[in-house]
């Protein structure tokens, strides 16, 4: 039996903006690691499931159609909320700094966190911001305005200290939500903390982890993840450990050999863009195009892989008896279950290819029908969104690396400790204040751009769990 990842589908916006990256310098500030969760999804086996983690993405990057399109498709993104956190981590904010449980997204740039009186009583047990209770806020007078696929959210930019990971930065520019969509937070995430790159921030602030690069407050100028698996585990609890999220170092004991890096093409920084330079799928690869076609953005915060049409197509062209979905499924791919599929990425001029579990392969079991997690979205309608993202189904396979300097992303082989994390119960985490070991003064003197009220469109799905491993087979999906 199969368990389904969770999914979560974050925030995204997409921004014009093309400034430089600044040059992070390196310094001699002590690293640090925080804890990670990963909270189960609630899923189950019906089609409503995958088309939210379809949609979850499509929206994330603003690539659907049309915000009013996605509101019509029906897929609700309000309701499923158990399921739609993924790895968190926390971080502290305000004067007394006050901790809070955030979505680490590598697939976007913006920091936000839920004011008290965004949330109704059915989302109590969230802990929310209230500026009013830390001497150190400063409001920017600037108001925010976010789309969502089911609503909207608004509120305002200010300033306030900022701590994470033992790194703190003065007045870290952030949105504070006065008002957000009913189930669009789920306890115990109060928000989410974009650790891509400012060009593309719907806030145009400088992102948390780029103001420390920038300023020397990193030992190396990078970020690390390693995430655990808890697909295959009948035991898993909704909230479980989720691996280690590193800045400013790596962590030597989670990861075997090098960190096989590779530059981000062009090198500017706006996702973490990787080429996808080798695909291959039980050892027969598929030919994909080279240059900007090929292009993947690295995401923490997207569950699925993306691609574009023909390159899924040409991947489960090589698993016998596969069999593309259609209607409300297309872009789906389903498979006769009996087959351990071994699918593999190369990325840039590496030689390695990365091999991605069966269990993280598959993303839903409907008796023997598989349905795979690599799934054909059309990215081409949203602005400097590359055709491929490459989410946590491949990530739980790697240590991965985001390096501001040069910049690149880097992989390694996780080490035995890190594996024997995977499936592993344990208490999860709480936010934490811990002690600050480096202080950075805030980038942003001149303040920020003003947001872009309707230029950002940002989603959270999550799903329902129900049993797994009926002979269901519903809508389209068969063979
Ligand atoms: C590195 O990972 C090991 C194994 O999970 C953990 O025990 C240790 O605390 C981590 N250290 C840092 C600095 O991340
Ligand atoms: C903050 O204080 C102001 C002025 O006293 C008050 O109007 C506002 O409701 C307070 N906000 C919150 C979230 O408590
Ligand atoms: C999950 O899969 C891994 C290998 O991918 C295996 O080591 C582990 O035992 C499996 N866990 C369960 C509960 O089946
Ligand atoms: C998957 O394929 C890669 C490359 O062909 C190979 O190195 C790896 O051992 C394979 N893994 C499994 C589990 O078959
Ligand atoms: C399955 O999950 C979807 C998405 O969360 C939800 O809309 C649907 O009601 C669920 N169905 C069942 C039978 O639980």
């Amino acid at each position: 039996m199969h368990f389904l990842p969770y999914s979560l589908a974050l925030s995204c916006m997409l921004s014009l903006v093309t400034e430089s990256l600044a040059i992070p310098t390196p310094s001699p500030a002590t690293p640090v690691s925080i804890p990670l969760v990963r909270r189960r999804p609630k899923r189950n086996n019906t089609d409503e499931w995958l088309q939210l983690q379809r949609d979850a993405v499509v929206a994330k990057y603003g690539i659907g159609k049309s915000a009013q399109q996605k509101r019509a498709s029906g897929y609700n993104l309000l309701g499923n909320q158990d399921g739609d956190a993924s790895f968190y981590g926390s971080i502290a904010v305000g004067t007394p700094p006050v901790g809070y449980n955030v979505i680490l997204d590598t697939g976007s740039s913006d920091l936000w966190l839920a004011g008290s009186s965004a949330l109704s009583d059915t989302t109590s047990g969230i802990s929310t911001f209230n500026p009013n209770t830390s001497s150190t806020f400063k409001d920017l007078q600037t108001s925010f305005q976010i789309t969502y696929g089911s609503g909207a959210a608004q509120g305002f930019l200010g300033t306030d200290v900022v701590q994470m990971a033992g790194l703190k930065v003065d007045a870290q520019t952030f949105a504070v939500a006065t008002a957000v969509t009913e189930d669009l937070l789920n306890s115990p995430v109060s928000g989410l903390m974009g650790l891509a790159f400012e060009t593309i921030a719907s806030s145009g602030a400088t992102p948390f982890w780029q103001t420390v690069a920038t300023n020397g407050g990193l030992d190396q100028p990078l970020m690390a993840f390693q995430l655990t698996r808890f697909t295959n585990d009948t035991q898993a609890r909704d909230l479980e450990p989720g691996g280690t999220f590193n800045l400013g170092a790596v962590n030597t004991s989670l990861f075997t050999g090098d960190i096989d890096f590779q530059d981000i093409p062009g090198g500017q920084g706006t996702y973490w863009i990787q080429e996808l330079t080798g695909l291959s799928a039980n050892g027969a690869s598929v030919e994909l195009p080279a240059g900007a076609a090929s292009y993947a953005a690295i995401d923490t915060g997207t569950t699925l892989v993306i691609g574009p049409t023909d390159g899924i197509a040409a991947l489960y062209a090589q698993i016998p008896g596969s069999q593309a979905l259609t209607g409300q499924n297309e872009g789906y791919y389903a498979y006769p279950c009996n087959a351990n599929i071994n699918v593999t990425l190369r990325f840039g001029q590496s030689t390695i290819s990365w091999p991605i579990s069966d269990d993280d392969f598959v993303l839903q079991q409907r008796g023997n029908i598989c349905i795979g997690s690599f799934i054909a979205v059309d990215t081409s309608a949203g602005s400097q969104v590359p055709p491929w993202i490459v989410g946590d189904v491949f990530l739980k396979n790697v240590y991965s690396v985001f390096r501001a300097t040069p910049p690149s992303v880097g992989f390694a082989k996780l080490s035995a400790a890190a594996i024997a994390q995977n499936g592993a119960d344990g208490p999860a985490p709480s936010p934490t204040v811990g002690s600050v070991v480096s202080t950075v003064a805030s980038v942003e003197t001149e303040g920020v751009r003003s947001s872009k009220p309707n230029g950002a469109v940002k989603v959270r799905a999550a799903w329902s769990w129900a049993a797994v491993g009926a002979a269901v087979l519903l809508g389209s999906c068969v063979l």
